[in-house]
C-alpha cells in the first residue's frame, strides 16, 4: 500500500470477475464450486477497496446474458448471491458501506430481490464507500432504458432534445449518481468487454490480468493500481497539454 499515490487514487473500479468456472475446471471441480471461491474473492476485493479508500467499487457479478447458462448454475449463483447478502450485511455497517445495484433487478427471482433491496435500504445511508453490484446488467439494454425514460419524460414535456447533453443522459442510465469509472479490471486474461458499462468506460483506463478470478487478491489489486497511476490519462489532449496542467479531467 505504501506503493500508492492517495491523491491519485481512483474514485471508481470497475471489475469484470472473470474465470470461476476456468479455474474450477483446472481442479477438477464444478464450476458452481469455481463460483464458491470467486464469492470469497469478492468479499476479499471489497474490504481491501474499503482499507485502500476507494470511494466506488462496481462488480459485475452477473450479465443479463448470464441467464441463458445452465439452469442448476443460474440457480447457485443465485443461492450465492442471497448467501453474500445476509453474511456481509454486518461488515457493511460495520464499516459505512453503501450497497447499490444496477441492472435490469425486476428479472431476478423474488427472494433475491426482496433480499437486495432490504440489504440497500439498510445501507443506504452509508457514505464510506458504494459497492455496487452490476446483476442481470447489460450495457446496451441499460443504453435502450435510458432512451425509454427520456422518450416519456419528452412526452410529459419534462426535457427537451437540446436538454440532451453527455451528463443529462448520464442521469438516465442505472449508474447515474455514479462517477464514470476511472480504472476497468478484468481478470482471466480475456480482451473484451462483454456489454459491461459501454456508455461509461468512454475514457477509462483498462487492466487485463491472466489471474482468475478466485486467485485475484489484495495484491494482484495493489498492482492494478500501482499501473493505473503510473498511467498518463489524456482525454483526447495533448501530453504536453497535460504536464501543464495535470488536473484536467474528462469532468
Ligand atoms: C465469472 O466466471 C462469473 C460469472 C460470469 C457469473 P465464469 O463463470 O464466466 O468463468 P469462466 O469464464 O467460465 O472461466
Ligand atoms: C462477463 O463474463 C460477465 C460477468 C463477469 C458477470 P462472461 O464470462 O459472461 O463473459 P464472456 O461470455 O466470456 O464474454
Ligand atoms: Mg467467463
Amino acid at each position: 500500500m505504501e506503493r500508492l499515490i492517495p491523491e491519485k487514487l481512483p474514485r471508481h473500479i470497475a471489475i469484470i470477475l472473470d474465470g470461476n468456472g476456468r479455474w474450477a475446471k483446472k481442479r477438477n471441480l464444478s464450476r458452481i464450486e469455481g463460483h464458491r471461491k470467486g464469492a470469497d474473492s469478492v468479499r476479499k476485493i471489497v474490504r481491501a477497496c474499503r482499507e485502500i479508500g476507494i470511494p466506488v467499487l462496481t462488480l459485475y457479478v452477473f450479465s443479463e446474458e448470464n441467464w441463458k447458462r445452465p439452469q442448476e448454475e443460474v440457480w447457485a449463483l443465485m443461492e450465492l448471491l442471497k448467501d453474500y447478502l445476509r453474511s456481509e450485511l454486518k461488515e457493511m455497517l460495520e464499516n459505512d458501506i453503501k450497497l447499490m445495484a444496477s441492472g435490469n433487478l425486476h428479472h431476478l427471482p423474488q427472494d433475491v430481490y426482496h433480499l437486495l433491496m432490504e440489504t440497500m435500504e439498510a445501507t443506504r445511508h452509508n457514505s464510506r464507500m458504494i459497492l455496487n453490484l452490476a446483476l442481470s446488467y447489460g450495457g446496451r439494454t441499460e443504453i435502450l432504458d435510458a432512451i425509454r425514460k427520456i422518450m416519456w419524460d419528452y412526452k410529459e414535456g419534462l426535457i427537451r432534445p437540446e436538454d440532451i447533453t453527455a451528463e443529462r443522459f448520464s442521469s438516465y442510465l442505472y449508474t447515474a449518481d455514479l462517477p464514470d469509472p476511472d480504472l476497468l479490471i478484468r481478470t482471466s486474461g480475456e480482451f473484451r468487454i462483454s456489454n459491461f458499462l459501454l456508455w461509461q468506460i468512454a475514457y477509462t483506463e483498462l487492466y487485463i490480468t491472466d489471474t482468475l478470478w478466485p486467485d485475484f487478491a489484495k495484491e494482484d489489486l495493489i498492482m492494478a493500481l500501482v499501473e493505473y497511476q503510473n498511467r498518463e490519462r489524456r482525454f483526447g489532449l495533448t501530453g504536453e497539454q497535460i504536464e501543464a496542467s495535470p488536473c484536467v479531467q474528462e469532468k
